[in-house]
């Protein structure tokens, strides 16, 4: 296999130095996976320089093959808006395949593709997209034929880091490498799932980008959903692409608001001055650059439903928040009191419930067993289980499958369309103000009454 040329226009962003590098460094480094870099940007950088920021991203890892990305990276200045630049850089490129990754805004993005439109792209070329990928169906569906006529689908990478997480990998691990959850997933021994982002983060100088977002975009109309899309899925035959995106565009294509009420299944709230842990945090609506008339949320929760066969009746609760006092991104699964208790067995208060830990990674079971003196007076107990957090981080897991040319992890056209369509009544409602804005000072448990 040849080796592909990376190209990451956006060179000089924080996503750039803070993801892409360093999940590029692990891979390489753990994976020995063979690529060349080329970095490019709008500002004025001699490669010298370029060199310098990638050593720094690359942080701790180091080894033989690093230092040759070192040694042979470029930096070329372009305007990933302009024509002629794109062709000027691209001709420039030392070996195909090449692999655009877009670690720019979505404007700009978007500009790139129109602009790519009058250049001459190598047919084997790879376009990497971030989120946010459109701003509604109708956007996104535009934006799949602007890049659709660049590149056909399997070359297109829309990036949603979720599915590069380890953790969110051993979903399938955890439910198709056993029998002993499998068997009981389903609305005749569920009663309820949770998805749950919660962030000790909070606007990290980002106003830019999450006040036009907010918590709805930023993470349930994106990776909550594609961590819906891997949970309730039917068993796939295969790993491979198509049976994977396939079963989760079904579990999508199948979801809608829970009784398709956008008003009464979303809650949305921000958060106040507060602190977290040692963090003194101002207000959201006093943070820099944020524009307190926009009402941007920065705690969301959608409950939806998935009208499948297996799932219909179960609540699936979809929550993201930032100011929050803990990390903690797990997906919970609470099944439903047990048929029937024997007379004589008392004590039963809670039904079971597994907690899957996507971070930190565990996993938790819960269940009632004999209490410690009477053993038919039955009591709660735990069992936790710490997973290995993978060789890479998730961006270097997002990677592999650009490098390989294997879009498993990447989000397909029309899954990206179906992550609006779901969303778009909770969007239309929270902008009519049919939903209120709640409040919760930073570092409590979010809005109250939950
Ligand atoms: C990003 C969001 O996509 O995901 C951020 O834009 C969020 O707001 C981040 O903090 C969370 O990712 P992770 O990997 O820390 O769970």
């Amino acid at each position: 296999m040849t080796t592909p040329t990376l190209v990451v226009l956006g060179a000089g962003g924080d996503l750039t130095a803070r993801l892409l590098l360093p999940g590029l460094a692990a891979l390489v480094n753990r994976r020995h996976t063979s690529v060349r870099l080329v970095g490019s940007g709008r500002g004025e950088l001699s490669d010298g320089e370029w060199r310098e920021r990638v050593r720094r991203s690359f942080g701790d890892e180091s080894g033989p093959d690093l230092d040759e990305i070192i040694e042979t990276t470029r930096y070329v200045r372009a305007d990933a808006t302009a024509p002629d630049d794109l062709a000027r850089l691209i001709e420039s490129l030392p070996s195909a395949p090449i692999i655009l990754y877009f670690a720019v805004a979505p404007q700009v993005t978007e500009r790139a593709c129109r602009a790519l439109a009058d250049v001459d792209l190598p047919s084997d070329t790879r376009l990497v997209l971030e989120k946010p990928f459109g701003t509604d169906a109708a956007s996104a569906e535009e934006l799949n034929r602007l890049v659709g006529s660049l590149v056909p689908e399997d070359q297109i990478f829309r990036v949603d880091h979720y599915l590069g997480m380890s953790t969110v990998l051993n979903l399938f691990g955890v439910r198709f490498a056993n029998r002993m959850f499998e068997a009981v997933l389903s609305s005749t021994h569920v009663a309820s799932v949770d998805i749950i982002l919660d962030e000790s983060l909070a606007l990290e100088g980002r106003a830019g980008y999450y006040d036009r977002a907010g918590a709805l975009v930023d993470m349930l109309q994106s990776h909550a959903l594609h961590v819906l899309g891997i949970l309730a899925m039917e068993p796939p035959s295969s790993l491979g692409a198509r049976d994977v995106r396939d079963g989760a565009a079904a579990v999508l294509r199948a979801t809608r608001i829970w009784n398709d009420d956008p008003v009464a299944s979303s809650r949305r709230a921000r958060y106040t001055a507060g602190k977290v842990g040692d963090r003194v945090l101002p207000a959201y609506v006093d943070e820099e650059g944020v524009e307190p008339d926009r009402r941007t949320e920065t705690w969301a929760e959608v409950t939806v439903e998935v009208n499948t066969w297996r799932w219909a009746g179960v609540p699936f609760r979809l929550r993201a928040g930032k100011a929050l006092p803990r990390l903690d991104k797990r997906v919970a699964i609470t099944f439903k009191e047990p048929n029937w208790i024997p007379d004589g067995l008392s004590g039963f208060e809670e039904p079971d419930r597994v907690k899957i830990g996507l971070d930190p990674a565990t996993v938790w079971i819960h269940f009632n067993t004999n209490g410690p003196a009477d053993p038919l007076e039955v009591d709660r107990v735990a069992m936790r289980v710490d997973l290995d957090p993978g060789d890479v981080p998730a961006y270097g897991e997002v990677l592999a499958g650009v490098l390989a040319g294997d879009p498993t992890l990447s989000v397909r056209g029309d899954q990206a369309v179906q992550t609006w369509r779901i969303m778009e009544p909770v969007l239309r409602a929270w902008r009519a103000d049919a939903v209120p804005l709640e409040e919760y000072p930073a570092g409590s448990d979010g809005p109250s009454d939950r």
